[in-house]
């Protein structure tokens, strides 16, 4: 299996070149859920259609014990054939060594891109304030996803595994189609 996002396998890039051009990438749910709500709950959790080229997606955690030292975060990508299935990516990071040393590992870099722009996560640890991802544009997403990564047009899940001082805290899923 790929496990560089850019140009090394020559399988994606068949991929590619078969795939014609996207339109763009809809989601159709986020969802966010708290495993431990005297850690970290959600303030709000949605996507919004302004119309029918403006949508985006907006995430605010309260963390209740802060300072928090330590995060790890898996994220892992499904795609949707019968039921979900596991596709090119499942990692782990320890997202305050990342924080420190962003250039170390670009899968994560990719996936981390796709909403850091937006958020007020793009900081060394520790993390003592609410974290907030405002107003991803599914405009921005497409073509993130589109210009980087042959991606077949398919329905996809991306899971989020959240861990906080070395326990499971949140999950957030996002489920969209690339159309
Ligand atoms: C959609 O809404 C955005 C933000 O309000 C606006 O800038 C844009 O022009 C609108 N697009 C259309 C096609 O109405
Ligand atoms: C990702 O890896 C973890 C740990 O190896 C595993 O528990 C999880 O089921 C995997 N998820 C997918 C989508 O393969
Ligand atoms: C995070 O912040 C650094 C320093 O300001 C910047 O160079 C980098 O592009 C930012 N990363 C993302 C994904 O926004």
């Amino acid at each position: 299996m790929c496990l560089t996002p850019i140009g090394i396998c020559s399988f994606f890039l068949i991929f590619l070149m078969i795939q014609n051009a996207y339109s763009g990438f809809e989601s159709t749910n986020v969802k966010c859920t708290s495993h431990d709500e005297s850690y970290a709950t959600f303030e709000y959790c949605f996507l919004k259609a302004i119309n029918r080229t403006y949508k985006y997606v907006s995430i605010k955690v309260k963390l209740h014990q802060v300072p928090v030292r330590k995060v790890k975060v898996n994220f892992a990508l499904y795609e949707r054939l019968n039921g979900y299935k596991p596709f090119l990516y499942n990692v782990t990071v320890d997202a305050c060594n990342y924080l420190l040393k962003p250039k170390g590992n670009p899968v994560v870099t990719f996936i981390f891109g796709l909403f850091a722009p937006y958020s007020n996560m793009n900081h060394s640890c520790p993390f003592n304030h609410d974290v907030t991802v405002e107003k991803v544009p599914f405009s921005y997403i497409t073509s993130q996803l589109t210009d980087i990564l042959p991606f077949p047009k398919s329905s996809y899940a991306f899971f989020s595994e959240w861990y906080g001082d070395g326990k499971r805290r949140a999950t957030v899923e996002v489920y969209g189609t690339l159309t």
